[in-house]
């Protein structure tokens, strides 16, 4: 497992192969087995393959934006799962009797840490081990001003807020191209790490 951890890289070039319904279950499976603040679990998934993935893509990447596209593989992964959550479920289970006390039950605003995003970014990575473990490859990226768009064509109920889109697939290393963040220098984890005193 740790290997899956360490080797996991988002791939953003696919093969056009489509990914078995068994697999594709295997990873959603793993999203939702991800923890869960209070064990709200209001995480919900849009499951798109086939023509649902084209249309995804003529909802977020119009024919200009297309053509200067710097990942034009990342188009051919066959399966796109978009994680949602629901604040709204998240106040209501803190002003349940045994959270209550937090105060968090009170609304959105009482939230120093939204734990809805924490749940959401723990369920994307699970995905991606998951994707990882099982010899696919995955990639998260964002919606950014698309959600509105993508929450539209899709019927995605209004409450549920999108977390970003994870793309999966049969990996095309040869022609992969990582991002320009990734040439950032990764930090050691020596200085990342302070151990008994900042
Ligand atoms: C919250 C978050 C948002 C990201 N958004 C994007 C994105 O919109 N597009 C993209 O190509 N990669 C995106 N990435 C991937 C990062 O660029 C990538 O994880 C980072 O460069 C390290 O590379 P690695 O994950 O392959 O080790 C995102 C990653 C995270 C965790």
């Amino acid at each position: 497992m740790l290997d899956v951890i360490a080797r996991r890289r988002m791939v953003r070039s696919y093969r056009r192969e489509p990914v078995s319904a068994e697999l594709i279950d295997a990873v959603i499976s793993a999203a939702f087995d991800a923890p869960s603040a209070g064990n709200t679990r209001s995480l919900e998934l849009l499951v798109l393959t086939e023509t649902g993935v084209a249309d995804y893509w003529d909802t977020t990447l119009s024919g200009e934006r297309r053509r200067g596209f710097p990942w034009p593989g990342l188009l051919d992964a066959p399966v796109l799962l978009l994680p949602y959550v629901d604040p709204a479920r998240y106040v209501s289970r803190y002003a349940e009797p045994d959270k209550a006390r937090t105060g968090l039950g009170v609304g959105t605003e009482a939230w120093t840490v939204p734990y809805w995003w924490v749940d959401g970014g723990a369920a994307v990575e699970n995905m991606l081990l998951a994707a990882n473990g099982l010899s696919l490859a995955g990639c998260f990226f964002g919606q950014f001003d698309h959600e509105a768009a993508v929450r539209e064509r899709f019927g995605v109920p209004a409450q549920l807020r999108a977390i970003g889109t994870v793309a999966i697939g049969h990996p095309d290393l040869a022609n992969d191209r990582s991002s320009r963040s990734t040439a950032r220098p990764k930090r050691s984890v020596e200085e990342l790490t302070h151990r008994g005193r900042w």
